[in-house]
């Protein structure tokens, strides 16, 4: 029978499994800030310098004043927002986007969980 789980090929994936789940602990322990921007942030925004996708470049964003990605088409309310970008207007915007910057483009309902916010931001402010 193909595919069948011989005994030795059970335990190799209960082992396998086993060393997921402690890794993953691990990682939410720390609320991870990698984790956090692949799952909520990264299907629209690279990290790279200059490289803007659904949304503008995240690259160096923390000290940055917004709507600065040379070449991104902003919301005129993020254009107008004259925000300075650091860890508390990022906490704020993170938070509830629709409020912090009414009119402004980005298709996120928010990040709820103020750990998780930090972790994300402390990530970012290491991306310059
Ligand atoms: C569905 C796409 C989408 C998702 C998901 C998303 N964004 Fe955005 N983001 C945008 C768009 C579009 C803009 C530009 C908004 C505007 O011009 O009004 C933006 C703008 C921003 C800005 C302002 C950038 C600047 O140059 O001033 C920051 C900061 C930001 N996003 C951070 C994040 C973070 C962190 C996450 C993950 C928690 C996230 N975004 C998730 C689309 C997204």
């Amino acid at each position: 029978m193909a595919g069948a789980l011989t005994p030795r090929r059970r335990a190799l994936l209960a082992a396998g499994a086993a060393l997921l789940l402690a890794g993953h602990a691990g990682l939410a322990a720390a609320a991870d800030g990698a984790d956090l921007f692949a799952t909520h942030c990264a299907e629209c925004h690279s990290l790279r310098e200059g490289r803007d996708k659904v949304g503008p470049s995240l690259f160096g964003i923390n000290g940055r004043t917004a709507a600065a990605s040379a070449g991104f088409a902003y919301s005129e309310a993020m254009r107008r927002s004259a925000i300075q970008w650091n860890g508390l207007t990022l906490d704020a915007y993170l938070e509830a986007p629709a409020a912090r910057v009414p009119g402004n483009r980005m298709g996120f309902g928010g990040l709820p969980d103020a750990a998780e916010r930090k972790a994300l931001i402390a990530y970012l402010a290491g991306i310059k």
